[in-house]
């Protein structure tokens, strides 16, 4: 199983993850074979590559792809994150980002009165389409011809601009949604709604304001719905929508959103399940290579001092092994989490805790073993 720890955090915590999935594999009875790859800041620094071609090329022939955090202050914000995260996430397709809002018991969470039961869903983000697309520019006065290609496995769209302009300077982002892309990722909020037993789907966009690219959304989702009579289902403004979370987290059973929502209400939904210590992620092409991680950054302030939280990496760990069928593993590794948050002895500073980074994976792992 490929692994790319990446920079700041990410080593340390991915480190504990690999620990505690080798201790389920162990009782389980099978081997996880670990291979590391190095792409990051350092690699950068000293290669000036990010992730090259061979590489994805090696990478997509895995079902899956471990990853720490990416990110680090030497380097212009957003030239690792684009060249490797979003990089990866594309070249594999991965249009399905799952973010699990669960707040376990002993976790405390900012919202006054709210207990686990009242904050239990799922956020399925697209995650290769929208304002993510990195197409965009800018013009300084005057007129210019802009050359804009998107070309993906599922389409190729090719833009061309004509720009006349007499502001000083103007710069300019696209995003799309392609009837492709939303019903995929829509299809597959519905599947996972009917296979997790659950009722109400909660779809957001911002169709009032971005009409045509929210309101094909939309079109899209309501022809997705009516293969679904047993599902309810509503649309939901995002700026509402941050509201409700804080306010009526209960209502949440799946959401699902474009990218650029889904990557804002997913900090949001973090934070009232207990932080960004304790959330994950998957990245995630059904039928390709997915990956998973856990949502935070590399947080450099932190790198080394075996202080931060590795639970959201250990919970990406669940989605990693469910994602490769070993379910009863992933519930057991889940199982182990709840029951040492609940204890409450071994945790983190960000739960008010003293416990290191390697305490938090030492102890997982041994529950894991024990049940
Ligand atoms: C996330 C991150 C990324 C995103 C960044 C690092 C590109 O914030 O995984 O949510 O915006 O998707
Ligand atoms: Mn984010």
């Amino acid at each position: 199983m490929p692994v790319i720890p990446g920079d700041g955090i990410g080593p340390e915590v991915i480190v504990e993850g690999k620990k505690v999935l080798d201790a389920v594999a162990e009782v389980d009875g099978f081997d996880i074979e670990w291979i590391d790859y190095p792409y990051g800041a350092d690699h950068y620094l000293s290669t000036r590559e990010l992730i090259g071609e061979n590489a994805l090329k090696e990478l997509k022939r895995y079902k899956a792809i471990y990853l720490g955090a990416l990110g680090d202050p030497r380097v212009e914000p957003g030239i690792l994150e684009l060249g490797i995260l979003l990089r990866l996430r594309f070249y594999m397709d991965e249009y399905i980002n799952l973010r699990p809002v669960k707040l376990y018991e002993g976790v405390p969470t900012p919202l006054k009165d709210k207990k686990p039961s009242d904050i239990q869903f799922v956020v399925v983000r697209e995650n290769t389409e929208d304002f993510y697309i990195g197409l965009g520019g800018n013009v300084k006065r005057g007129r210019s011809k802009h050359k804009l290609d998107l070309i993906r496995d599922i389409y190729q769209i090719r833009f061309g601009l004509d720009i006349e302009s007499n502001a000083d300077e103007i710069a300019y982002q696209l995003g799309v949604i392609s009837n492709e892309g939303a019903r995929r990722v829509i299809e597959y909020a519905f599947q996972y709604t009917r296979n997790h037993n659950k009722s109400r789907i909660t779809s957001v966009d911002k169709a009032n304001v971005l009409t045509h690219i929210y309101g094909l959304w939309r079109e899209v989702f309501e022809d997705v719905a009516k293969n679904y009579p047993d599902i309810e289902y509503e649309f939901s403004f995002v700026d509402a929508t941050a509201m409700w979370f804080v306010k009526n987290p209960e209502w949440y059973q799946v959401v699902v959103t474009p990218n650029l929502f889904g990557d804002i209400l997913t900090d949001l939904g973090a934070m009232i399940q207990g932080g960004l210590g304790v959330a994950p992620g998957g990245n995630i092409n059904p039928k390709g290579t997915s990956m998973f991680e856990p949502i935070h950054g590399s947080a450099p302030k932190y790198k080394g001092l075996n202080k931060t939280n590795p639970i959201a990496t250990i919970l990406a760990g669940c989605l990693l092994l469910e994602d490769l069928g070993v379910e009863k593993s992933s519930l057991k590794v889940e199982k182990a989490v709840e029951e040492i948050l609940r204890e409450g002895k071994i945790r983190t500073y960000d739960l008010g805790g003293s416990s290191k980074t390697s305490e938090v994976g030492d102890a997982i792992a041994k529950k894991v073993k024990e049940l």
